[in-house]
């Protein structure tokens, strides 16, 4: 597995290194047929000043290494299957108002922020265009074909130490509901810990990571996925949505990246000084599943009951045989019951 960062920083500036060329050689050209129509390989050819079968061979590398499908029609030269809306550092960066760094292609942006780390002062974000090995919770994969979705990690820092950070995965749930809400995506719901669903399908997901000092000085780093155009996908194995299809129509991932940076940015300035508690009656209100029976697993161990709400600390509250109780840790998961 390459580790290696490839990246395209707010500057403009086009970092290459042995491993990075091959994927970031190809960016000049996939920004010319990221408008959909066909392009003749003589014509990219001059506009990039290389030969027609350098052409080919930088399109077989966008094929190859970042799966975007590329067709070819004789006589009329090349396309992409539609319009790419590709992500401008400067412009999320200047929206957004955090420090931005677009990535090409990488493992995973919540890896890279961690490699990143001891050098980077925190708050930075990290977007990329495409991840290899994208993480999701409980060690499962996270589809990130390229230029499709978003795959957004903004890291900050508490000097509070680890206290401060709980329940920040399920505030981040709502900087994501209050971006969809201005972007069209009306009857996006939470469930709980952070999954943002629509019509009962998952549209965003939430993965935050911690270093440094769990006493002291330490960060949060905050990814997030949110299916934004894609409209295929194979290897998916949960039912999904995207904010396309929710809305109606094609999203610009810049104003969605813009507005979810500064959504994190407020919710993480109220979260830092009143805690979770100051946001958990919004959250309720987002609950899809506030009421209804469900499952509620850990490993091999199944808990049955009707979901009563969250605490201010952001454990599950559920009634179970005439009481209330509550249950938090990373590993477990709902499900709803058939016949809830
Ligand atoms: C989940 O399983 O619901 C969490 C998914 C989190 C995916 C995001 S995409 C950006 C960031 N980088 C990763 O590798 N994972 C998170």
């Amino acid at each position: 597995n390459t580790q290696h960062p490839r990246s395209v920083h707010s500057g403009g500036g086009v970092v290459f290194g042995a491993e990075e060329s091959r994927t970031e050689f190809g960016m000049p050209l996939l920004k010319l047929l990221s408008d959909g129509k066909f392009h003749s390989g003589v014509e990219l050819g001059e506009a990039l000043g290389v030969s027609r079968s350098a052409i080919w061979k930088r399109l077989k590398t966008l094929e190859d290494d970042l799966g975007v499908e590329v067709f070819k029609v004789p006589g009329r030269g090349y396309r992409l299957e539609e319009p790419l809306s590709l992500l401008d550092a400067e412009r999320i960066a200047q929206e957004g108002g955090w420090p931005v760094t677009v990535l090409a292609s990488i493992d995973s942006t919540n890896a890279e922020a961690q490699r990143r780390l001891p050098q980077q002062q925190p708050p930075f974000a990290l977007l990329a265009e495409h991840q290899q090995a994208g993480r999701g919770r409980r060690g499962r994969a996270w589809v990130s074909p390229y230029g499709k979705n978003l795959y957004l990690t903004a890291v900050v820092s508490s000097p509070g130490g680890i206290q401060k950070l709980q329940a920040l995965s399920l505030t981040m749930g709502l900087a994501v509901i209050r971006t969809l809400q201005q972007l069209g995506v009306e009857d996006a719901c939470l469930k709980w810990p952070n999954d943002v669903l629509v019509r009962g399908r998952k549209l965003a997901g939430i993965l935050i990571e911690l270093s440094g000092d769990p006493q002291d000085v330490c960060q949060a780093i905050i990814g997030i996925g949110i299916n934004v155009n894609m409209r295929l996908a194979d290897n998916i194995d949960q039912p999904w949505i995207s904010m396309a299809e929710a809305s109606g129509g094609l999203q610009d991932r810049n104003q969605v990246a813009s507005l979810l940076l500064r959504e994190i940015d407020s919710l993480w300035q109220i979260h830092r000084r009143s805690g979770f508690a100051a946001l958990r009656s919004e959250w309720e209100r987002y609950h899809g599943w506030q009421g209804r029976a469900v499952t509620l697993s850990s490993g091999v161990r199944c808990i049955q009951g009707t979901v009563a709400g969250v605490a201010e600390d952001g454990a599950i509250l559920m009634h179970i045989d005439g009481q209330t109780q509550a249950f938090s840790g990373g590993e477990l998961s709902l499900s709803l019951d058939h016949d809830s």
